[in-house]
């Protein structure tokens, strides 16, 4: 029998490529999103890719007696991945209770109704944001977390905390908290991809948003950091790998290949680019130029930050595959697409 699988957020950028590749290792996927930041037409995206429809329930995750409901209506869910959540760095300096509120009583919700569920393990999404600027790069897990710098990266850290204190007091499920680091591109078939509302706040989105000329120009915050060519380094993954790592991930729970209750995997290629060079392997891959320009630094941004993604590759057994320069094509065929 398949095996039922609780995605909150899988209408949203990570979680719709995660569904696809959790659909094509043969898992039955549950969808729960408010729509807040996503659209129902996702899910036709995934269904022309899988052939397979998810089951939808618009439905937000603060809702305790909704989730609760669902998990009656949709009895043998044995995993959780948790992406719901807002995550745009800027806003979150400006409304931190929005953000407090929905990144961390969505997560107390999910934990809370877990044991009376059966439920055997949840997937984290968490972020590379929790090392801020790392003393040593590559970064491993064993890296410090350093204090946040928003609302945000510290929701990141204090769900951490939180699932480490569960699993501590005993609660009876397992967890793989996932830090990501800057997920890119698109699923190739151009069916699903990023979404951004209103001005991206991620470099790729505003590079094909500037390419196609929705925006006259990019931004280059900075050039004068302490990097070969002055713009900040970034560790950027492909979607679909990515994704992957998820299936992987949660296979790993609920056929308890580790007896570990929580482990902590940085989900990166290893490989620093910066902005500079990933415009640069963009207007090669593409063959289409971006008109940017050269501003000052942006508060709030780190240096350079790039993975070791060691402890995945052997204990996962998962790597990214996929380059810069391909991932980059994926994103602008998907822009493409959205602008047609
Ligand atoms: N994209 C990145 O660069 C990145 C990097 C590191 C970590 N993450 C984390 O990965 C997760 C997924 O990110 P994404 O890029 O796919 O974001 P996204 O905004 O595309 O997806 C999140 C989805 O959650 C939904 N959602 C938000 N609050 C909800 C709620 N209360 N109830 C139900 N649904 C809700 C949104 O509508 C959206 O569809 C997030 O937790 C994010 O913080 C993302």
């Amino acid at each position: 029998m398949k095996k039922k699988i609780l995605v909150t957020g899988g209408t949203g950028y990570i979680g719709s490529h995660t569904v696809v590749e959790l659909q094509a290792a043969g898992y039955e996927v549950v969808i729960v999103d408010n729509l807040s930041n996503s659209n129902e037409n996702v899910l036709d995206g995934i269904e022309n890719i899988s052939g397979i429809r998810p089951v939808f329930e618009k439905l937000d995750c603060n809702d305790k007696e909704g989730l609760y409901t669902l998990f009656q209506t949709y009895q043998g869910i044995q995993g959780i991945i948790h992406f719901a959540a807002s995550k745009a760095v800027g806003e979150s300096v400006h409304k931190p209770l929005l953000y407090y509120r929905n990144n961390i009583v969505t997560l107390l919700n999910l934990l809370d109704l877990m044991p009376e569920f059966q439920v055997k393990g949840i997937v984290f999404s968490s972020s590379c944001t929790v090392y801020g600027q790392p003393d040593i790069l590559p970064v491993t897990e064993d890296a410090p977390v350093k204090p946040a710098l928003s609302p945000y990266g510290n929701t990141k850290q204090i769900n951490e905390e939180i699932i480490r204190d569960a699993i501590y007091a005993g609660l009876p499920f397992k967890s793989i908290i996932l830090r990501y680091f800057n997920p890119i591109g698109a699923h190739p078939s151009a069916e699903i991809g990023e979404l951004p509302n209103g001005v991206p706040q991620n470099l790729v989105p505003f590079v094909t948003q500037t390419a196609i000329g929705i925006r006259k120009e990019l931004s280059v915050f900075g050039d004068d950091y302490d990097t070969p060519d002055g713009s900040c380094i970034r560790d950027y993954i492909n979607v679909v790998d990515l994704a992957k790592a998820h299936v992987i991930a949660m296979d790993r729970m609920l056929e308890d290949k580790s007896d570990k209750k929580l482990e902590v995997f940085n989900l990166g290629t290893g490989r620093g680019v910066s902005v500079l060079e990933l415009i640069n392997a963009f207007e090669k891959g593409t063959g289409v130029k971006v008109p940017y320009k050269i501003v000052g630094r942006r508060e709030g941004d780190i240096e350079k930050v790039w993975a070791n993604p060691e402890h995945a590759n052997k204990v996962l057994g998962w790597t990214a595959h996929e380059t810069v320069e391909d991932t980059v094509v994926t994103a602008w065929n998907w822009q493409k697409k959205l602008s047609k």
